[in-house]
């Protein structure tokens, strides 16, 4: 991506017309019109359901109260209708510190606002999701989102391909580790209540996953002067088991995901996180938890700063449906074939984001 691609540089030039790389045709543009309006409260009207997570955490305890154990079961199915029928949720009191949630923010938003030249020092290589550019992109004549990236594989160590890590700003490192961290965490514990409201063994996933990988996306949306004709990140579902995604304080509303067949804006709530089921979860459940299409959208007025991590199994686990899951005789047949999740995992980043046909790998 060269520097007329680069939108935060064509944002500065105040072109009176969008090139025609970024405007999308009739019926894309069909879609970004007949979107749900943004409602003034997360809660009013349709929205994602919102998971209190101390609702679950508290019942880790061994000095379970009745009070405690009835809370934790009825979060417990509210998780399981979220995963069903939405494969999005918000957690509240997710236990990270709120200053890991404002750090990383300043330090994501302080690596955008470099200068072009410095940001180039770590170019994104074309197939691969690391550095700073647009990943998902093969061919001149595909449309650019308008969004710019900065991703780096976290964990484990040897993914981390460290001479893209920025010099600039000088706490980006340190902060980055501290919150991967924390988030680690959260989605060890979040696959452990996805796996009870499933009726499994609580560390099943952990089991199976081996080390985790672990990856950060940072997503930088200028505002653009015609969110009609753009598209802030194109319709996909994520290649993860599990994605974890922060939106920045003050930004503007621009995630919205495909619900009955109408794109539902999720709004911040703040302090909250936003987590989705992957493309690994729904195979694994043989479909009973989706992975749920979403794109991101442009505010005329307003920039956007998001930061998503994506927690999957280590790439050598074999994926395919639990056979806890499958029932052949009662209407529940094997949707999804066995297949090594390296090798989706290379299948997901060398194609363009396109709905939901990444997962056809798994047919
Ligand atoms: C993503 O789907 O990776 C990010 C969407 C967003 O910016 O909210
Ligand atoms: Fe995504």
């Amino acid at each position: 991506v060269g520097h007329i691609d680069d939108v935060q540089e064509l944002r500065k030039t105040k072109p009176t017309t969008i090139p025609e790389r970024f405007v999308r045709d009739q019926t894309e543009r069909q879609t970004l019109a007949t979107t749900l309006s943004p409602s003034s409260s997360p809660t009013d009207d349709i929205h994602v359901p919102i998971i209190n997570l101390s609702k679950l955490m508290k019942a880790n305890n061994n000095n379970t109260t009745t009070t405690a154990a009835d809370e934790f079961h009825t979060e417990i199915v509210k998780l399981t209708t979220a995963c069903q029928e939405w494969g999005f949720f918000q957690v509240v009191n997710h236990g990270i510190d709120l200053s890991l949630l404002e750090s990383i923010e300043m330090v994501a938003k302080d690596f955008f606002m470099l200068p072009l030249e410095e940001k180039q020092k770590y170019p994104m290589a074309p197939g691969t999701v690391q550095g700073y550019g647009q990943a998902f992109v093969f061919s001149e004549n595909q449309k650019l989102d308008w969004c710019n990236m900065f991703a780096l594989g976290v964990e484990p160590h040897y993914i981390r391909n460290l001479k893209l890590w920025p010099s600039k700003p000088a706490d980006f490192s340190e902060t980055l580790e501290s919150y991967s961290r924390e988030v680690r965490k959260l989605c060890q514990n979040l696959l452990r209540y996805i796996a009870v409201s499933l009726g499994l063994k609580e560390d099943v996933f952990e089991e199976m996953f081996g080390v985790a990988v672990q990856a950060v996306r940072m997503n930088y949306y200028p505002p653009c002067s015609r969110p009609d004709l753009v598209m802030g990140l194109s319709p996909h579902s994520d290649g993860s088991a599990l994605t974890i995604l922060q939106q920045g304080k003050g930004s503007s509303v621009g995630l919205q995901i495909l619900k009955d067949n109408t794109w539902v804006p999720v709004q911040p709530i703040p302090n909250a996180l936003v987590i989705n089921i992957g493309d690994t979860i729904e195979v694994l459940t043989n479909g009973k938890y989706k992975s749920v299409e979403h794109r991101a959208v442009t505010h005329k007025e307003k920039d956007r700063l998001s930061i998503a991590t994506f927690y999957a199994p280590s790439y050598e686990i074999e994926i395919g449906p639990l056979t806890e899951l499958v029932d052949d005789e009662n209407n529940n047949p094997c949707k999804y074939r066995r297949y090594n999740h390296g090798e989706y995992s290379k299948h997901y980043v060398t194609s363009k984001l396109q709905g939901k046909k990444t997962l056809d790998f798994a047919k």
